[in-house]
């Protein structure tokens, strides 16, 4: 029976709305689950049901808040291969990889389980006498999470964990095609013991949340908005926040270098291009754009990753497979226009292109040699399993080829030479960089984020995410029972700076 998927909005269902149907990618005739997608009012309701409920659980001390993240962790693990298994069918990601990502919430918890214990704030000397200066982190309020469907678990896990620990509510609004396991990770949250109220979960197409979070911005329901998904939608939200006078944290996409350096394993530079590059079926915002080869190392290595590419096994993502489908049919639509921005001066290996014969979303999976800086192929992002192929002949080259799409998410560099490694760190413009390793597998407990066309800077996991969850709250006490001026009534030691030995 498919299942029936509607908003929870407090501890009540919102059952009116719009229907649509999250179907199985892998076999597209199956229905996963049917979507009831609420309005823009029902999606500023929410706002104000977090609102409302955030003042109480902003008193919970910050320990007992970490006690419910650690629950969470402990109900995601007990249920890994059911909440891994429906990513699988929803979403078409190998079962391995799905496993990787529901392991990744589980980190996420271990890390701010313990920030229920920390959370620190700062004693800081004054600058006179009988005073005392501190710092608090002070939640921000109400946090409306808007997430990508290709990570449907864990990239949502980056905000709501950290977002809940601090003290936040949240209105989480997930990718309509990624609905059923989103919902899944909703209801592992509420069993940990969330009071109503605190995280809602609203189904809502991109308009209907853009115009709800318009009006929630304005009656003043939502303090911060984080947002995964495209540059172009990432825009958008940037400038409704910015005049909201609010900066949102922003992960958008990438069109992630690696350069392999002719002292480079082409055995380990292959490999890591395989799976950044088509892992996922190239839809992760930190998957392979363009690998920029050595001139002296181009042939060898494009034969041995054409090579490679040829014998990767594509199929069901129940099996063993390099990747499975595509994410959806609008992902398999946007990807065959990709396909149309191959030129005459391009070489296409390793084979056919385009849809695999069969019913699921199956694509082949496309090399492009010989993709030149004013390409398209080669400044946009490609989500899906295509990867371009350039050549350079100096480091410093390669570093200017690397960035120029404007992109600044991930990048990677094979060699043996770690000069070369730290000069390609300090050049490249990537929030992320990766040394004789993929672009794609980013750790729970690193800065993830990017700069450019991939985010406004803000970054999340690990302590660097508490930065966008909460607010510094400056504080000075006087105890000396006289009004001390700051910078006037400070006392003075007179040195004698004509002093020479
Ligand atoms: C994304 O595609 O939005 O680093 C995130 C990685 C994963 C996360 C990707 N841990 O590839």
């Amino acid at each position: 029976m498919t299942r029936q998927i509607v908003s929870v909005i407090g501890d009540s269902e919102a059952v009116s709305g719009t229907v649509y149907e999250s179907i199985n990618p892998a076999r597209p005739d199956e229905i996963v689950a049917s979507v009831m997608l609420a309005d823009a009012g029902t999606f500023a309701g929410a706002c104000r049901t977090a609102a409302a409920a955030q003042r109480e659980w902003a008193r919970v001390p910050a320990p007992v808040r970490g006690r419910v993240i650690a629950s969470i962790g402990r109900l995601v693990e007990a249920n890994t291969e059911a909440l891994a298994r429906l990513v699988t069918e929803e979403i078409g990601k190998p079962y391995a990889e799905a496993l990787g990502e529901v392991r990744e919430i589980v980190d996420t918890c271990d890390f701010f389980l313990g920030e229920g214990r920390r959370l620190y704030g700062q004693t800081v000397p004054s600058e006179m006498p009988d005073k005392s200066l501190f710092t608090f982190r002070v939640p921000v309020g109400v946090a409306a999470i808007v997430t990508a469907g290709n990570f449907p678990v864990a990239v949502p896990s980056w905000y709501l964990v950290p977002a809940l620990l601090c003290g936040n509510a949240v209105v989480w609004k997930p990718a309509e095609y990624a609905a059923a396991s989103a919902h899944a990770l909703y209801r592992l949250l509420a069993a940990a013991g969330l009071p109503p109220g605190v995280l809602n979960i609203v189904f809502a197409s991109g308009a209907d949340t853009y115009a709800g979070l318009d009006s929630a911005l304005g009656e003043g329901t939502v303090h911060k908005v984080g947002f995964t998904g495209s540059s172009e939608v990432g825009r958008k939200i940037g400038e409704l926040c910015g005049r909201h006078l609010q900066s949102p944290c922003l992960e958008l996409g990438g069109k992630n270098p690696m350069v392999v350096m002719p002292d480079a394993d082409l055995d380990l530079a292959v490999e890591g291009a395989l799976f950044s590059g088509f892992g996922t079926a190239g839809q992760r915002c930190t998957s392979l754009g363009t690998v920029i080869v050595h001139e002296d190392v181009h042939d060898e290595f494009l034969g041995r990753f054409a090579e490679a590419v040829r014998n990767a096994k594509i199929g069901d993502p129940n099996g063993d497979v390099l990747y499975g489908p595509l994410l959806d049919h609008r992902f398999a639509e946007r990807y065959e226009e990709y396909l149309t921005w191959v030129r005459p001066h391009h070489t296409v290996l390793p084979g056919p292109t385009g849809r695999m014969d069969g019913t699921g979303l199956y694509y082949h999976p496309v090399i492009v040699d010989g993709v030149r800086p004013d390409d398209r192929l080669f400044l946009e992002e490609t989500f899906g399993p295509i990867v371009g192929v350039t050549t350079f002949g100096t480091l410093d080259e390669a570093i200017e080829l690397a960035n120029r799409p404007g992109y600044g998410l991930s990048s990677s560099i094979y060699t043996t030479d770690p000069r070369a490694a730290f000069r390609f760190r300090s050049g490249i413009s990537a929030g992320m960089v990766s040394v004789n390793n993929s672009t794609s597998g980013a750790e729970a407990h690193l800065p993830f984020g990017g700069n450019g066309r991939s985010g406004n800077g803000s970054r999340q996991s690990g302590m660097w995410v508490l930065d966008q969850f909460t607010r510094w709250q400056a504080m000075n006490w006087d105890y000396s029972g006289r009004l001390q001026k700051a910078q006037m009534d400070v006392a003075e030691i007179t040195p004698d700076l004509g002093f020479r030995l």
